[in-house]
């Protein structure tokens, strides 16, 4: 496609489940321009768009909505908060090698570490207090949960909007610790409680699905090159950049980004687009462009690669992308020092790869060592 038809037509749905034009973009330069050009909005023009139009989904709003909230939460994500973090995440990945260790083999990785390590490190982040863990943990769980019926997913997503908004009721009374906290103490008068929830969910839930399948991916491809996995197993602070880099952008991880809404008529690779038709851009396409990058569809670990679109591009590019980089940095080191001769407890053929949506990776990796 990419080749051959790079904006490419389709059926799309918008908000409200109306059939629209949807347009599939899978050459990066159009990806970027999607992602960060004038014209476009992350809002369906039938309200809403990803996370069913609830306020405060900093990934359905534009500015200046998305500008004030977004502002809010940037001294939440910055590079002192995410270092400082550094050895507790540290423990926490030997604390949860010990555990998969003592359960025995084949350990499925994704549920042993990839899941526990992500969350761990969001909510040390976010400061979620301990109290509040189990919860989110058990809710995450479900609402990852793609082989559940979609009417029930829905209703795990209702169910979690309406604890988060308990959370929300009980910090407006008296703001305690952790984001939710601090968001009202900080900022109360200008955000509201509906908008307090979605960001809420998003952050504490959302996350860590991209961080984990990225642990997950990033495992696999390691074991499916063992030359490289070497490397990282050995690596230097500076191979190990540019191995999470790699780790990134080569595996499909972000399928595509979160739809875009063309707001009048435009034109994308030669193709014209009707004001309120839908935009897909693949970010897993665009960074394996031949144009982009020499040699895209191959992975090496010690290839310098800045520009990849795995964060996005724009003013929606991820606010998490420090700390994602940070768990990867620390996790794969860890887990290769610890088991040696780790490798793939089922043929590569049996590896179930999941179906939906936007965040690729395995449903279960299977591992022995
Ligand atoms: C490897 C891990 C991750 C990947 C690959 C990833 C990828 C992305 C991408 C591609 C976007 C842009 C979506 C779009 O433009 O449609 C995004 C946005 C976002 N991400 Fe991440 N993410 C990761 C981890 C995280 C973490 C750990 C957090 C927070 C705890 C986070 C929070 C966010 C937020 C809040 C946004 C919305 C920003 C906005 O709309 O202004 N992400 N992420």
């Amino acid at each position: 496609m990419r080749r051959e038809a790079p904006v490419m037509k389709q059926q799309g749905r918008s908000q409200n489940g109306k059939p629209c034009d949807a347009w599939l973009v899978t050459g990066y330069d159009d990806v970027r321009a999607v992602l960060s050009g004038p014209h476009i909005s992350n809002v369906c023009h039938d309200g809403g768009g990803v996370g069913g139009g609830q306020a405060g989904v900093l990934v359905s709003m534009d500015p200046p909505d998305h500008t004030r909230i977004r502002r809010m939460l940037t001294r939440e994500f910055t590079v002192r908060r995410v270092q400082a973090l550094r050895p507790r995440l540290e423990e926490n990945n030997a604390s949860q090698l010990d555990e998969m260790e003592q359960a025995g083999q084949p350990a499925d990785l994704m549920k042993e570490f990839a899941f526990p390590i992500a969350s761990f490190a969001i909510w040390e982040l976010l400061g979620v207090p301990y109290e509040e863990r189990v919860e989110f943990r058990r809710r995450s769980e479900l609402l990852l949960d793609a082989s559940l019926p979609t009417e029930r997913q829905m209703e795990n997503y209702r169910e979690t909007l309406s604890y988060i908004s308990t959370l929300v009721a009980g910090h407006r009374q008296e703001p305690g610790g952790g984001i939710l906290g601090r968001l009202i103490s900080e900022h109360g008068d200008n955000i509201s409680d509906e908008e307090l929830v979605g960001v809420g969910c998003f952050l504490l839930v959302g996350g860590h699905e991209a961080t984990a399948h990225a642990v997950g991916l990033g495992t696999l491809t390691l074991l499916q090159h063992p030359e490289q996995l070497a490397v990282v197993r050995e690596g230097t602070e500076g191979v190990l950049r540019t191995a999470v880099e790699e780790v990134l952008r080569h595996p499909a991880l972000i399928h595509t980004a979160t739809p875009r809404w063309a707001t009048r008529d435009l034109t994308l690779g030669g193709r014209l687009i009707k004001a309120g038709d839908m935009i897909v851009p693949s970010i897993a396409s665009a960074n394996r462009d031949p144009g982009f990058l020499e040699d895209a569809d191959t992975f090496n670990v010690k290839r310098p690669v800045s520009r990849h679109l795995a964060f996005g591009f724009g003013v929606h590019q991820c606010l998490g992308q420090q700390l994602a980089r940070m768990v990867l940095t620390i996790a794969f080191p860890a887990l290769l020092r610890r088991f040696p001769s780790l490798r793939l407890g089922v043929s590569e053929g049996d590896l179930r790869y999941r179906a939906q949506g936007f965040v690729g990776g395995v449903e279960s990796l299977p591992v022995v060592w």
